[in-house]
């Protein structure tokens, strides 16, 4: 998959950007606060309909204009299309192939990216959100219906955790409406919570590979999907429903009590382990980075796998943060084979064999300029 161009309108600190891209690296250079990151950040909305950085859409829009556009000529192994977003102070049009979609989730995933920020580091050892955000960004982008049962899911526990905190102190707490809304949020767990174990598994074979290359051969990382209460088994996908209604059975006090939905796929986490040790607790900061580095390769052959081409990788500075033979091995494994944005303040220090093929962009206060 690659994007061959890139308009910007209005868009941070971008008035008016029209840029043409190579199948390639690209690397975009230049001081600090010129809108590197911006303009990775307006390739990733082409996927994702919405930003890695922020979930208030008028962010977006640059300081002192109405609206902000953004638009990506896209080519498949099959088609070549456009996809537009537009974002006004209301809200965000998205366009696919220039007809409006009438759910972002029908644009999500046209464009397939993989990114690779420096928040990312911290997703052995941060909170499990990152970890849980991490594993619905790649399944959303694979799975068009995995986002729509997320959705779903996240609808419900709102309404669930609403109807707890106003009628959960009172007497004449409706049980049987309870009831229905608890059936409801199950039936949209389990859908969620199998997605996410395939999804781990397949992402385990994948990076425990990469990682055991990666760590010249002395690690076995592996993946698993913890569930939010030891009383789930989730390897028994089969009575997965069941297990639910006997958990929240036994914990309608508790949930009363604290006034909010106490297990679920919204608490659910993701753990490392490297050679059975969990990572987050006995990994050394480098172990704990190639772990990342090899997730993250691991999510580019895995979406391979499941949509028959390769995304685009978007490396928002990253590469310093490498040793050189982790930047060689990162190099090697997209070279030839996926399109790749890259931001670095400085070109030096990068490997430079590596730069001859590449395009390289100056950027300055929103300026964009071929070296
Ligand atoms: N809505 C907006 N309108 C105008 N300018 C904006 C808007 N949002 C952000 N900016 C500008 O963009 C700048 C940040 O750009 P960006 O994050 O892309 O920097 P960068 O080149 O990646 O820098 P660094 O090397 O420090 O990561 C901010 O300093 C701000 O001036
Ligand atoms: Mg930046």
């Amino acid at each position: 998959m690659k994007l061959k161009r890139l308009k910007l309108t209005n868009f941070r600190n971008y008035d008016d950007l029209d840029l043409s891209f190579n199948d390639g690296l690209t690397i975009l250079t230049g001081e600090n606060a010129q809108g590197k990151t911006n303009l990775l950040e307006a390739i990733f909305l082409l996927s994702m309909a919405k930003s890695h950085r922020t979930n208030i859409d008028k962010e977006l829009i640059q300081w002192d204009s109405e609206s902000a556009k953004i638009i990506g000529e896209v080519e498949t192994k099959n088609y070549e299309f456009p996809l537009e977003l537009q974002f006004q102070k209301k809200g965000k049009v998205a366009r696919v192939n220039h007809l409006d979609q009438p759910k972002l989730s029908l644009f999500i995933g046209k464009l397939n990216v993989v990114l690779f920020a420096p928040e990312d580091l911290q997703i052995v050892k941060g909170s499990p959100s990152l970890r849980r955000k991490f594993i619905d960004a790649e399944l959303a982008q694979s799975h068009p219906v995995y986002l729509q049962e997320l959705l779903d899911y996240n609808r419900i526990l709102k309404q669930r955790n609403k109807f707890l905190k106003d009628f959960g102190h009172q007497s004449n707490f409706d049980e049987l409406y309870f009831e229905v809304l608890t059936d409801q949020l199950i039936e949209k767990a389990v859908s969620v919570i199998k997605y996410r174990q395939d999804f781990i598994k397949k992402l385990n074979d994948y990076a425990g590979e990469i990682h055991y290359e990666l760590s010249n051969q002395r690690d076995k990382l592996t993946l698993s999907y913890d569930a939010s209460s030891s009383k789930l088994n989730y390897d028994e996908t089969d009575t997965l429903t069941e297990q639910f209604q006997a958990l929240f059975k036994s914990s309608i006090d508790r949930e009363k009590y604290q006034a909010t939905t106490v297990y679920g796929p919204h608490r659910d986490d993701l753990s490392f382990y490297l050679n059975g040790k969990l990572a987050s607790h006995f990994g050394s900061q480098g172990q704990q980075r190639t772990i990342v580095l090899s997730i993250k390769l691991a999510e580019i052959e895995l979406l391979n796998e499941l949509i028959g081409e390769y995304p685009i990788l978007l490396l928002d500075d990253v590469l310093s943060e490498l040793d050189d033979q982790r930047q060689h091995i990162l190099m090697s494994q997209i070279e030839g084979k996926i399109q790749t944005f890259l931001t670095t303040a400085t070109i030096e220090g990068l490997q430079l064999e590596r730069l001859e093929n590449a395009s390289i962009f100056y950027i300055e206060a929103g300026q964009v300029t071929q070296e």
